[in-house]
């Protein structure tokens, strides 16, 4: 990384006091990108604009890491009828609180944000879809669309242009999977949150089967940095092919845990001990789960040279998701860690998938008795032979998400997993 990361001035919540309120906002550029982009719709084409968001390469936040331009270049052309920008914020993945952050410290740069890429995509509806618990957030949140709208940046002919865009705030009830993007979509018309097959992709059949964008908020907050500083400017900033500001979430057994906000690729164990304080309790580091509990556990040893980024996290064996970073300590049970989040995948299961359904619950059945004892060797291998089962045979990915930790778990940490079965019996071939 070219830049010395802890100088790094944050971007996304820049320490400005009362930022959430608009004229503090607007008193440090805010609404610039918007208003930059409005007045000059001929240099600032939606083309263009979708083109440079494209070059920006702003890898989606919300865990998948897609090209945030690409994936609009994916709308159809206008055809008079309605389209939407759904907007996720159900934040729900164990290990992720970092977007709730946006919405209590810059909503108005998420906003800025969302206002930017509805215009791109010739867009006139967007939502905001806010995790059910966060109703606190939600209601923070709420008073900075109602200043937004009253500043004339939403509604009708915004800012005296012939453009309107309407954002309506709604949250969910609890349910991860509502998470998951289709299953937003089921939420958002109504009705119970299963997810739909995909193709069609959401940018055809999205909302009442019309297209529809589906943005994680940070990575919409990323857009305006992007328009007021240009392409090359983000692009430079940490890690090559994954670059920008990110907002790693470090909770565990650090001294400091909290959301903190550097470039992408800062070594992981710089992160954990200058960052987060180091091990509390002056332990040593045993496992770090990097982007949430669906991305695989990494042992301590394999951390050396590791930066966060998905090409690093890549070659180390596992993934950036939401960097929301898990530190386990020596003392941490690893069945126990691993019982916990087979038993969050089987219960938010929704239950369309046979594989799902049936194999989510296995998991955490043979796992509860691995835990308790009474597990048996060949019980590891049915584990990773449900896993492998599983993945890959499902209409969402939270049948996948289930299974990695799984066989990631019980392959890095064997020997852990072997010493609870009991040792009358051996693994089968
Ligand atoms: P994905 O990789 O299937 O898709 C990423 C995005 O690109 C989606 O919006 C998809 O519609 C779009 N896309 C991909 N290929 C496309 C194509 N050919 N045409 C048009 N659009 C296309 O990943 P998915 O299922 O959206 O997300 C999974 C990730 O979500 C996991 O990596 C996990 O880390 C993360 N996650 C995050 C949670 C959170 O709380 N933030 C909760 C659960 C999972
Ligand atoms: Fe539902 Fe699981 Fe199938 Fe996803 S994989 S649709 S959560 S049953």
């Amino acid at each position: 990384m070219a830049q010395d990361w802890k100088s790094f001035e944050p971007l996304l919540i820049p320490d400005i006091p009362n930022l959430q309120q608009i004229e503090v906002y607007e008193g440090n550029g805010g609404y610039d990108a918007l208003k930059k982009i409005l007045n000059d719709q001929n240099e600032w084409s939606r083309d263009n604009v979708v083109n440079e968001v494209k070059q920006a390469n702003i890898r989606g936040r919300g865990g998948a890491g897609f090209n945030a331009g690409l994936k609009w270049s994916f709308m159809p052309d206008p055809d008079g009828g309605p389209r939407y920008l759904a907007c996720n914020g159900d934040e729900s993945e164990p290990g992720t609180f970092k977007d709730r952050k946006i919405f209590e410290f810059n909503p108005h740069l998420f906003i800025e944000g969302a206002l930017i890429a509805a215009y791109a995509m010739t867009i006139d509806t967007i939502y905001v879809y806010i995790r059910g618990e966060y109703i606190s957030w939600v209601e923070k949140f709420q008073k900075a669309v109602d200043d937004a709208y009253e500043k004339g940046y939403l509604g009708e002919n915004i800012m005296g242009t012939d453009i309107s865009i309407d954002l309506e705030v709604t949250y969910g009830a609890g349910a991860y999977i509502c998470g998951e993007e289709t299953s937003m979509l089921e939420s958002l018309e109504g009705k119970r949150g299963y997810p739909r097959v995909k193709p069609p992709f959401p940018a055809q059949k999205g909302l009442w089967g019309r297209p529809t964008t589906i943005n994680n908020i940070e990575t919409l907050a990323n857009v305006p940095l992007v328009i007021n500083n240009g392409a090359q400017w983000y692009s430079d900033l940490g890690a090559e092919e994954h670059p920008g500001p990110v907002l790693y979430g470090i909770s565990g057994h650090v001294n400091q845990p909290g959301v903190y906000e550097y470039p992408t690729g800062v070594p992981v164990l710089e992160l954990i001990n200058d960052v987060a304080g180091g091990i509390r309790g002056g332990k040593d580091l045993k496992a770090l789960i990097p982007g949430g509990s669906s991305t695989p556990v990494l042992r301590a040893d394999q951390l050396e040279g590791v930066t966060m980024n998905s090409d690093s996290l890549k070659d180390a064996g596992s993934m950036m998701g939401t960097a929301g970073m898990v530190v386990m300590d020596e003392d941490t049970d690893m069945v126990d860690v691993l019982w916990r989040i087979a038993h969050f995948y089987h219960h938010e299961s929704c239950g369309q998938c046979t594989p799902c359904r049936e194999g989510t619950g296995w998991l955490e059945k043979v796992l509860l008795k691995i835990k308790n004892g009474e597990g048996e060797m060949k019980d590891l291998d049915l584990l990773l032979d449900v896993g492998n089962q599983m993945e890959g045979r499902t209409i969402c990915a939270l049948a996948d998400a289930a299974v990695w930790p799984v066989r990631h778990t019980i392959n890095r940490f064997r020997d852990e997993f072997e010493a609870r079965c009991k040792k009358s019996t051996h693994a089968v071939a």
